[in-house]
C-alpha cells in the first residue's frame, strides 16, 4: 500500500521527512525510485511526468500538492476512473487571503505610488478613499475566493463576488454565470482573480474582459498565468484603461529575463508565492484523507472530471 511522492531534490528534501512523520507506517516511495509499481495505492504531486500515473495498475486515488490540479490533468493519459483530490488545507487559505488582502489594501492605499515619490523626493498628499467606498470583486468564490472575499467584506470594502453558479456569502455582493459577469466587472475597481484553470476560463482575462472594468481599475492575479492574456494587459496599461496589476503567476514561470512585466511601472509580480503548500500541514492532510480512505469513507476535495476542477 505504497505511496509514490513527485518532486525535485528541493521538493522531496522538505517533503519527505513530514510524509513519514505524518504517515510513519507507510511505505513512502519517490519517483522515480518507484520498485514495484502494484503495490503503489497512493500517488502524491503537482505535475507527475506525462504516463507515470497510467502505468500504476493497483493506483486508488491521486492527490496533488496543489490547490490546482491543472499540473495533473496535463497528462491526457491520467486513469479517468481513479479520483483526484485537491489541496484544500487551512494554511493554504489563509496564506492566499493573506496576500491578496496586502496588495488590494496595498493599490488601495496608494502604496506604489507613494513608494515612487519617496525614490523621487516628492512631498504630495494624494486623495484618500475608505474602504467602504472601494469596490472589489473576486472572480472564484471557491475555498480560496470565498475565504479572501469574507476577509476584504471584514476590512470593511465593497465586495463582489463571480462564480459559476450561484452562491449567498453574508457580506459579499454575489455574481453568477456568463449574465452575471457584465454587472460584476462594471462595478469593480479592484479585481482579484482566484478562478482554476480549465477549458473555460483559460485565457478568459483578454481585452474583451479587462476593457470592461471601469477607467483605472486594478488587476490582482493569483490564480493562473494563462488566466491572462498577458498582451492584452500590457496594452491596457498602456492605454490608461488600467491603473496596475499585482501578478503572482505568469503564462511561462520562471517569468522570463526579458519579459516587460519584470520592467513596467505598473506591474508588481512575486514569483508564484501568493500561498505556497506547507508540506508538514499538507502532509497531515494526505494522511487524514487516506486513513478515511481506508476506513471505508468517501474522499473529500475530489476534483469533478468533466468540470475541470
Ligand atoms: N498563486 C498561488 O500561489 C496559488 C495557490 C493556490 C491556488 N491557486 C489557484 O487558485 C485556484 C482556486 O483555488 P480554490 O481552492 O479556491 O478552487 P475551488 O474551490 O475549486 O473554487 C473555484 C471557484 O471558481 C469558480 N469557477 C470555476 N469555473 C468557473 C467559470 N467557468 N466561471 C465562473 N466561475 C468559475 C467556481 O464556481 P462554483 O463555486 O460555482 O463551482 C468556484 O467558485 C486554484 O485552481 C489555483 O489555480 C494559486
Amino acid at each position: 500500500m505504497a505511496l509514490l511522492f513527485f518532486g525535485n531534490a528541493d521538493r522531496v528534501a522538505e517533503w519527505l521527512p513530514e510524509l513519514r512523520r505524518a504517515m510513519p507506517d507507510r511505505d513512502i516511495r519517490v519517483w522515480p525510485d518507484a520498485g514495484d509499481l502494484s503495490e503503489i495505492r497512493y500517488s502524491l504531486g503537482f505535475a507527475p511526468p506525462e504516463g507515470v500515473l497510467a502505468s500504476l495498475p493497483n493506483l486508488r486515488a491521486i492527490f496533488s500538492t496543489g490547490a490546482g490540479v491543472d499540473g495533473t490533468l496535463r497528462d491526457p493519459t491520467v486513469p479517468a476512473d481513479v479520483p483526484i483530490v485537491r489541496m484544500v488545507e487551512q494554511g493554504l487559505t489563509e496564506g492566499m487571503t493573506e496576500y491578496v488582502v496586502m496588495h488590494v489594501l496595498a493599490w488601495h492605499r496608494d502604496l506604489w505610488t507613494y513608494a515612487g515619490m519617496q525614490a523621487a523626493g516628492e512631498w504630495r498628499k494624494l486623495d484618500q478613499t475608505l474602504a467602504r467606498d472601494r469596490r472589489v470583486g473576486v472572480m472564484g468564490l471557491g475555498v480560496l475566493g470565498e475565504d479572501a472575499a469574507r476577509m476584504l467584506a471584514a476590512l470593511r470594502f465593497d465586495v463582489a463576488g463571480w462564480s459559476r453558479t450561484a452562491k449567498e456569502i453574508p457580506g459579499v455582493a454575489c455574481f453568477a454565470g456568463e449574465e452575471g459577469l457584465g454587472p460584476f466587472l462594471a462595478r469593480t475597481e479592484i479585481l482579484v482573480c482566484l478562478l482554476p484553470l480549465t477549458a473555460q476560463t483559460r485565457g478568459i482575462m483578454d481585452r474583451g474582459l479587462l476593457s470592461r472594468l471601469p477607467r483605472g481599475a486594478v488587476l490582482v492575479n493569483v490564480a493562473r498565468g494563462q488566466h491572462l492574456v498577458e498582451e492584452d494587459l500590457v496594452a491596457l496599461l498602456d492605454e490608461g484603461h488600467l491603473a496596475g496589476a499585482t501578478l503572482d503567476v505568469f503564462r511561462e514561470e520562471p517569468l522570463p529575463e526579458a519579459h516587460p512585466f519584470w520592467r513596467h511601472p505598473k506591474v508588481r509580480t512575486t514569483p508564484h508565492i501568493a500561498s505556497i503548500t506547507l508540506a508538514p500541514s499538507a502532509s497531515r492532510e494526505v494522511a487524514r484523507q487516506i486513513a478515511r480512505f481506508e476506513a471505508g469513507e468517501p474522499l473529500e476535495n475530489v476534483v469533478d472530471r468533466a468540470r475541470g476542477y
